[in-house]
């Protein structure tokens, strides 16, 4: 079974730990990177964290929750390698993984409910990229991070 990284900041670790039991109901491993408390942190440690795991090949997968998804979205897509979808309901979600490849899931503790996260989870869980057309496309993102040296920018 594929092994999920998870990330979240202190404004969605409910959640996280909610969805963290949901996927392993489904038989599915967690790495739980944190955080573990609704300490007050910074979502880019998370965010980056569950896309190095994700990019190195550590887990298949990786959600992250913030209050809105946004910011930890963004520093997961800052990882090379990295597609990251913030998705507030379940037709996005299944797209993301059919057209884009998304290999991390965001969302928004504040945006979405508990339950209806489940949903979007087990919708882009259970989709699969369909290749095709959509592969060129992603093929276009991954030569513009090879000949990009973000170190420079
Ligand atoms: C934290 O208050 C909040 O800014 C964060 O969870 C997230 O919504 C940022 O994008």
């Amino acid at each position: 079974m594929e092994t999920i990284a998870l990330g979240c900041d202190h404004a969605a670790y409910t959640v996280k730990e909610n969805i963290k039991d949901y996927l392993t109901s489904l038989g599915y491993k967690v790495l739980d990177l944190g955080s573990h408390n609704e300490e007050r942190v910074d979502y880019p440690d998370y965010g980056i964290a569950v896309g190095e795991a994700v990019a190195q090949g550590k887990c298949q997968k990786g959600i992250v929750i913030c209050g809105t998804g946004i910011g930890i979205s963004i520093s997961a897509n800052k990882v090379k390698g990295i597609r990251a979808a913030v998705c507030s309901e379940p037709v996005s979600a299944r797209l993301s993984k059919e057209h884009n490849n998304s290999n991390v899931l965001a969302f928004g503790s504040r945006i979405v409910a508990p339950e209806y996260a489940r949903e979007i989870v087990k919708a882009w869980l259970d989709a699969t990229f369909e290749e095709g057309r959509h592969s060129k496309r992603i093929e276009k993102i991954a030569a513009y991070e090879r000949k990009t040296d973000h170190s420079l920018l």
